[in-house]
C-alpha cells in the first residue's frame, strides 16, 4: 500500500498506472513551504505529510521551467499562473531566442527510515543529498534542523523538455497550451499521450523502480 498525500485524485489514478501496489489517496492539504526549488517544496511536503498520516507517504510537486527566464516559474509556477496567466507567460518569451523550457515533477517518499535501513539500490553514501543544503540552511529553528536530518526524504524527479510557444489545443490543464513537446503542446494532446510523456509520469516510473526493488 503506497498513500499518496494530495487533494487531487486525477494524481491518485495516474500513480496507480504505475504502481504494483495499491495506492490510497489521503486528501490532507499541507502547508506548502517556499523554496527555490522543487525538491526542497516536495521534501518538505513529504514530513509534514508523514507526521499526519504516521506511514510511508508520496507527494508530488510540478513545475515549469523556462531557461530564458533563469528557470522562472519553477516552484512559483501554480502561483504565476493564478496572477500572470500564461498568455502573459507567454508574452514573456515571445521575443526571446531561445524558448527551451521544461516540466519538472519530483514524487518525494517519507517513511520515517533513515537511508542505512534500506538495501541497494539506495546509495548510502548519498543520503545526505536528498536533504537539500539550502533547506538545512533555510530551516526557522534549530529544531527544525534536528527533525529533518532525522526524517530523510527520497526524491524521485521527471522532467520534459519542450518549448514555450503561443497557446494551442483545447485540452489538458495549467500550462498545457504554451507547451510544445516534439511539435504538439500538451493541450494538443490526448490525456492517455501526455500521460506516457508526462514529466509526473516519469517520476512515478522512477519512484516505482525503486520501491519494486527495495521490496
Ligand atoms: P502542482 O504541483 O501539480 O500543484 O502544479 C504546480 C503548477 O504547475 C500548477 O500551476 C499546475 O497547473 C502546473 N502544472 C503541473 N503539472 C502540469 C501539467 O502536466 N501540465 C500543465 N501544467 C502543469
Amino acid at each position: 500500500m503506497v498513500t499518496f498525500v494530495t487533494t487531487n485524485a486525477g494524481k491518485v489514478t495516474e500513480a496507480q498506472e504505475y504502481l504494483d501496489d495499491p495506492v490510497e489517496q489521503v486528501a490532507f492539504d499541507y502547508p506548502e513551504r517556499q523554496a527555490d526549488d522543487l525538491a526542497t517544496v516536495a521534501a518538505h511536503g513529504a514530513r509534514t505529510a508523514y507526521r499526519h498520516v504516521g506511514g510511508p507517504v508520496i507527494v508530488d510537486d510540478s513545475g515549469l521551467t523556462i531557461d530564458a527566464l533563469d528557470g522562472f516559474p519553477g516552484p512559483y509556477s501554480s502561483y504565476v499562473e493564478d496572477t500572470l496567466g500564461i498568455e502573459r507567460v507567454w508574452n514573456l518569451v515571445a521575443d526571446e531566442d531561445d524558448r527551451s523550457a521544461a516540466f519538472r515533477g519530483v514524487i518525494a517518499y517519507c517513511d520515517g527510515d533513515p537511508f542505512e535501513a534500506t538495501p541497494e539500490p539506495v546509495d548510502t553514501d548519498r543520503r545526505g543529498d536528498d536533504i537539500d543544503a539550502t533547506e538545512r540552511a533555510s530551516a526557522t529553528t534549530d529544531e527544525q534542523v534536528a527533525d529533518d536530518e532525522q526524517l530523510p526524504v527520497r526524491i524521485f524527479e521527471g522532467v520534459v523538455p519542450g518549448t514555450i510557444v503561443e497557446p494551442r489545443g483545447e485540452g489538458g490543464f495549467g500550462y498545457d497550451p504554451v507547451f510544445e513537446f516534439d511539435g504538439q503542446t500538451f493541450a494538443e494532446m490526448s490525456t492517455a499521450e501526455k500521460n506516457t510523456i508526462s514529466h509526473r509520469g516519469r517520476a512515478l516510473a522512477k519512484f516505482a523502480e525503486w520501491l519494486h526493488l527495495r521490496v
